[in-house]
């Protein structure tokens, strides 16, 4: 009896020539192949409509019906079964419905072995990857769901979600209690990944404003056109496109709080807009005379050496004094390594539920790793890192790039050795780095430079670490 082996890819022929069905089943080693046949068309959508197979190789031409036929009566497309067909007409109808109906390839007679397996082998791996497609992206939406009910959960109920107990960081959340109960306008400052965002948000649950609106804003994403009319809002008739009256940003955070996230990244000249605002506490929708009192509390974030970016002209003074009169320096994770240990714990329980896998100690190797390495990407990197460790069970490399602006000296030069993915990779990355260099760390600039679009930009950094 023959060995059942899972890895067996299962190969379905279909041809009325007997001579040809015997051959071509011959073709395929029983060790790797489990092949079942038939020279019956009607068989053939039957045990097609009935089995899965990862490949159908049908002849064109059968008796009754032609093997385009057979494929579009039994194709499933959650199957993902793939079909080749094998002709000796040069139809070139058959070919445009082939090509149109799904057919994943095409063999012409004659054709010897060698092109046979080959083109099975190649379909087989296509199968695969599409197969590893779906599963990331059930993994994906999976994750996305738990981490949203997390998030809202941990969001409601729970004070210490900015996880770790080291002096810096119980420094910074002191302070963040304090500017949460005098609603005061805060800067956060700190390296990519460090919490900024998170931090602005446990601002809000410990505040008086928690049951307020928070509204954060991507500033590097507000062109001069779309400054006034985001911020601000519009009246019916304002401008062409202005079909109904829209509330601006300000006007939708009233009472709770704006989070301007990455603020040196506003132009300069729109920045002075954003000053009258925050003096004057009113703004004007465009279109309208009426003014409307505004209060928000407004925390701002960014990653780069504040008194440089001023000093650079990428923040204006008086703004910097406006939202700046409470400033919260989020360290790096280096510089506060005893957290380490109460993160990773609280990221294992988080990614071990996320995945359904069990929460087993961690090695001797992975601690000697996670104490030793640099965390450039911070938290985020971190977080990563130990996802990865619960969904694969082992150490994957974080590719080290230093992705900060601030301190980008790394790779001045690019080599192309043997032309690999990982290479692409790395090009990727480096081009990232010198345009991130050339422009200072402005992500703006760096993205125009690249030709690719300032979210994009934002999305790679993010994954660097990943
Ligand atoms: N102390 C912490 N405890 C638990 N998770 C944290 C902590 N700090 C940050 N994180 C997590 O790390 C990730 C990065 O945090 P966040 O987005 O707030 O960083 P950021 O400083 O705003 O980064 P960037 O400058 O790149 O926008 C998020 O998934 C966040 O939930
Ligand atoms: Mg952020």
């Amino acid at each position: 009896m023959e060995n059942f082996n899972p890895d067996k890819k299962k190969i379905f022929i279909v041809d009325d020539d007997e001579f040809s069905l015997e051959n071509l089943s011959l073709s395929f080693n029983a060790e790797h192949y489990e092949v079942s046949t038939t020279g019956s068309s009607e068989k053939a959508i039957e045990l097609l409509m009935n089995n899965t197979y990862d490949i159908a190789i049908l002849d064109l031409k059968l008796q009754g019906m032609t093997g385009l036929d057979i494929i579009e009566k039994t194709q499933d497309q959650q199957k993902l079964t793939k079909y080749l067909l094998i002709t000796g007409y040069s139809e070139e109808e058959a070919f445009i419905k082939a090509t149109r109906i799904g057919v994943s390839d095409i063999l012409k007679k004659p054709y010897d072995e060698f092109q046979l397996l080959s083109t099975v082998e190649k379909l087989i791996h296509i199968k695969k990857l599409e197969e590893e497609n779906i599963a990331y992206k059930e993994i994906l939406q999976k994750e996305n769901l738990v981490l949203k009910e997390q998030i809202k959960k941990n969001y409601e109920n729970d004070q210490n979600l900015m996880v770790g107990d080291s002096p810096r960081l119980k420094d910074a959340l002191n302070k963040a209690k304090s500017v949460a109960e005098y609603s005061m306008n805060t800067l956060i400052v700190g390296e990519t990944g460090t919490g900024k965002e998170l931090l602005a948000r446990y601002i809000q649950i410990n505040g008086a404003r928690k049951n307020a609106p928070f509204v954060p804003i991507n500033c590097a994403a507000l062109t001069e056109s779309l400054f006034e009319s985001e911020l601000f809002g519009y009246e019916k008739g304002a401008f062409t496109n202005a079909l109904q009256s829209h509330a601006g940003l300000f006007e939708v955070a009233n009472g709770g709080i704006l989070f301007l996230d990455e603020i040196t990244e506003i132009p300069i000249q729109l920045q002075a807009k954003l000053l009258r605002v925050l003096e004057e506490r009113k703004i004007k929708r465009v279109g309208s005379t009426k003014e409307i009192e505004i209060d928000v509390q407004i925390l701002s974030s960014t990653n780069r050496n504040i008194h440089e970016a001023i000093n650079k002209g990428f923040l204006r003074q008086d703004l910097f004094h406006r939202i700046g009169s409470t400033i919260i320096d989020l360290p790096p994770l280096r510089e506060r390594r005893e957290d380490l240990h109460l993160l990773a714990n609280h990221f294992q329980n988080l990614y071990c539920r996320m995945f359904d896998k069990d929460i087993v100690s961690f090695s001797n190797e992975i601690w000697n790793y996670i104490e030793n390495h640099k965390w450039e990407g911070n938290i985020r990197e971190f977080s990563n890192f130990i996802k990865n460790y619960c969904i694969f069970g082992t150490i994957t490399q974080s590719k080290n790039y230093q992705i900060s602006p601030l301190k980008n000296d790394l790779a001045n030069s690019f080599l192309f050795n043997y032309g690999s993915l990982d290479e692409l990779e790395d090009a990727k990355y480096w081009l990232i780095n010198k345009a991130l260099k050339t422009y200072d760390g402005n992500k703006t600039l760096a993205a125009k430079h690249l030709g690719i679009s300032y979210q994009g930009l934002a999305y790679l950094l993010k994954n660097i670490t990943a």
